[in-house]
């Protein structure tokens, strides 16, 4: 096992879905994976490994953002030998033509957060991407399944409440089209260690229009968010 993760070598499949809720990860295993197990309960953030359509994948919990994501990623690809990481989850949207349940895939991630700027001695603004193989299989694997999906900039913020809504504004002013908090950790990790990682999202609130999904609502999202996951991972 490694520091966080319970899991043996082997446990985890090379292909990975990253749900930020454990709970998520578990649905995720019961609702459309074939015989899985749990190979990992270690602070509740669960794991487990089964096939979808024959194919071995994974689905691991990350916990709440960029701090909690990052432990994650590395330790998947470090120490399980993981070779795709696809993080899907909910976002708030920025971007006045987004709906609630609408799918994103973020082509690349701006973040607040400070873990880059100390990896690059405050010299660089990295710009944390998608792999482009992952983002242009999402793509088609959403159109084949009838899904519309959006791709475009994100932001990944470390903060979910914000006393600054004016930087919000600013960013869909450039094109940000949602927040969420983990994407730009995980773009960096996957790319400093050699795996591909990509990001999709389902619009669960909407920051500038103060809407938001009811549970079932997201339960739909969600399930064609998961799917699109899926069959990008085997593709
Ligand atoms: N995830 C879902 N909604 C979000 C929001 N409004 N801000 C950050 N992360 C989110």
């Amino acid at each position: 096992m490694s520091v966080h993760i319970g899991g043996k070598p082997g446990d985890i499949a090379e292909r990975v879905l990253l749900p930020g809720d454990p709970m998520r990860a578990k649905w995720i295993a019961e609702t459309f994976l074939e015989d899985a197990v749990c190979y990992t309960e270690v602070r509740g953030m669960l794991g487990f490994t089964g096939t979808w359509k024959g194919e071995r994948v994974s689905v691991q919990g990350s916990g709440m953002g960029m701090p909690s994501a990052s432990i994650y990623t590395h330790e998947l690809i470090n120490e399980y030998n993981v070779k795709s990481v696809i993080r899907i989850g909910s976002c708030g949207a920025l971007a006045m033509d987004l709906n609630l349940g609408d799918v994103i895939a973020a082509i690349g991630s701006a973040t607040d957060s400070n873990m880059n700027r100390t990896r690059f001695d405050g010299l660089v603004d990295y710009a944390p991407v998608a792999d482009f193989g992952l983002l242009r299989k999402a793509v088609e694997v959403a159109e084949a399944q009838g899904t519309p999906i959006r791709v475009g900039p994100i932001l990944a913020a470390d903060a979910f409440y914000t006393d600054r809504p004016d930087l919000y504004d600013s960013l869909a002013d450039y094109g940000v089209l949602a927040v969420e908090m983990e994407s730009a950790a995980i773009y960096t990790i996957a790319a400093r260690y050699g795996a591909k990682a990509l990001t999709i999202l389902t619009v669960s609130d909407h920051i500038k229009r103060g809407e938001a999904m009811d549970s079932a609502q997201r339960e739909k999202g969600f399930t064609n968010m998961v799917k699109i996951g899926l069959d990008t991972a085997i593709a």
